[in-house]
């Protein structure tokens, strides 16, 4: 595959079940005065509050002019009716909400996300104008096995069943080995690379090379300030999802800055 499409890193802070809004503000005050236009210049930034602190944190970016960019964790497909409990993609779009996390592993697997509600998932934050960042990983049953391959690649052709390979182009997929999430325990640079550029093939099948090399894949699980310089030196790790590093300022801005060192 192509590894010289110039993709710029896009690190997003799943801020998870974390933080009321209050504790949002500030978080998000903190990291606007750490980082720098010099950051933003070379690193795209996205924050993904709960979503009942959107409004809050969307505020704040605004009157301050931060280009970090609003993510959320989650959203349903559909866009209003009788939904009890479920958040809208036309009520994140027009928060300015320009990123979507779309079935991340704890939502397939605590809420029962399937590959077929991802996929409707992905195509109805494509048609409110936002990027989704789909994920996609293999547990350590899977991986011990040796069906790391086989489990991401049905991931992402089932998660981008139908999607054109404009939209392709311009989304996020983000690799999470689900035995390295919030388990200190991180994928080594070398295998993450080698599924990252396994899972650009797959893409390539699904969507054509160009649609492949522009893709921006993400590599998530355990990412931390020590980690992530290496990590983002693979040709085919364009970002980071970072979860409990995303959760205290200085440690996140530090992996935004992880050109830096
Ligand atoms: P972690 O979470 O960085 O805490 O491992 C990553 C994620 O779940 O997105």
């Amino acid at each position: 595959m192509p590894t010289d499409h110039p993709r710029k890193p896009l690190i997003s802070g799943n801020w998870k079940m974390h933080h009321n809004h209050f504790e949002a503000l500030q978080l998000v005050q903190k990291l606007a005065f750490r980082l720098s236009d010099d950051d933003y210049d070379v690193t795209d930034v996205s924050v993904h509050p709960p979503f009942t602190d959107l409004r809050t944190v969307q505020t704040t970016l605004d009157v301050d002019k931060v280009p970090i960019k609003l993510g959320a964790q989650n959203c349903y497909f559909e866009d209003k009716g009788a939904f009890t409990g479920e958040v809208s993609p036309a009520m994140l779009a027009k928060l300015d909400v320009a990123l979507v996390i779309v079935g991340h592993s704890e939502r397939r697997e605590a809420f029962g996300e399937s590959d077929e509600l991802v996929n409707k998932k992905v195509h109805a934050v494509l048609r409110h104008g936002m990027t989704p960042i789909m994920c996609v990983g293999e547990t350590l049953d899977e991986r011990d096995s040796g069906n790391t391959e086989a489990k991401v690649a049905g991931q992402v052709r089932a998660g981008l069943a139908g999607v054109s390979a404009e939209a392709v182009a311009a989304m996020v997929i983000a690799y999470e080995p689900i035995w390295a999430i919030g388990t200190g325990r991180n994928a080594t640079p070398e295998d993450a690379q080698a599924t990252t550029s396994y899972i650009r093939g797959v893409v390539a099948e699904v969507a054509g090379t160009d649609a492949a090399a522009a893709v921006r894949i993400q590599y998530g699980g355990s990412v931390k300030p020590a980690n992530a310089a290496e990590l983002m030196a693979q040709p085919d790790i364009d970002g980071a999802l970072v979860g409990g590093a995303s959760l205290e300022a200085d440690e996140f801005a530090a992996i935004v800055q992880f050109h830096r060192h």
